[in-house]
């Protein structure tokens, strides 16, 4: 073998480790642009004290760029097992998307309505006039006391998703 066919070789080698530590390094960059960066993780969770909800007036809220209703029910309500019970308190947390093609519906005094094609939910969200095919859906979250963590997957929310 000649000193010139060597050398190639050599340079080849070279150039072929330099290149795969070039990929490993691009993959973990990459890896890391892939995986959410903490701050998104925990913004993933949202936390709403439900202590000073007044009865009969829904909030909203965001969480992950979704509307969220909550409604503290009155005793005039009808009681639904969709209904997150608190001590004697019933509330109703449902993502604001009509379930029909997903405008936000609007409260009025008893009851959501879609203005895009006329859907009505009763307040516990379930679908009761026009085209929405079925109840409001129920964001997962947990209960921890009078504080709801929207993200997190509790019983509570088990059940109800089940009702
Ligand atoms: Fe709500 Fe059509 S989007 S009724």
């Amino acid at each position: 073998m000649s000193d010139n066919v060597k050398r190639r070789d050599f340079l080849g080698y070279s150039f072929a480790a330099v290149a795969a530590v070039g990929g490993a390094a691009s993959l973990v960059a990459m890896k890391q642009t892939w995986d959410p960066l903490p701050s998104v993780l925990a913004a993933g969770f949202t936390e709403v004290d439900l202590a000073n909800a007044k009865p009969g007036t829904p909030s909203t809220v965001t969480w992950r760029g979704k509307p969220i209703f909550i409604l503290k029910k009155t005793e005039a309500m009808e009681q639904s097992g969709r209904d997150l019970v608190i001590g004697s308190d019933r509330f109703t947390i449902a993502i604001g998307l009509c379930t029909h093609l997903g405008c936000i519906p609007a409260w009025k005094e008893t009851m959501w309505k879609c203005a895009c094609h006329g859907g009505e939910f009763n307040a516990s969200g379930v679908n009761t006039f026009g085209p929405p095919p079925r109840p409001l859906d129920i964001p997962p979250f947990s209960v921890k006391g009078t504080v709801i963590v929207l993200g997190e997957e509790g019983p509570e929310y088990k059940q109800m998703a089940q009702a």
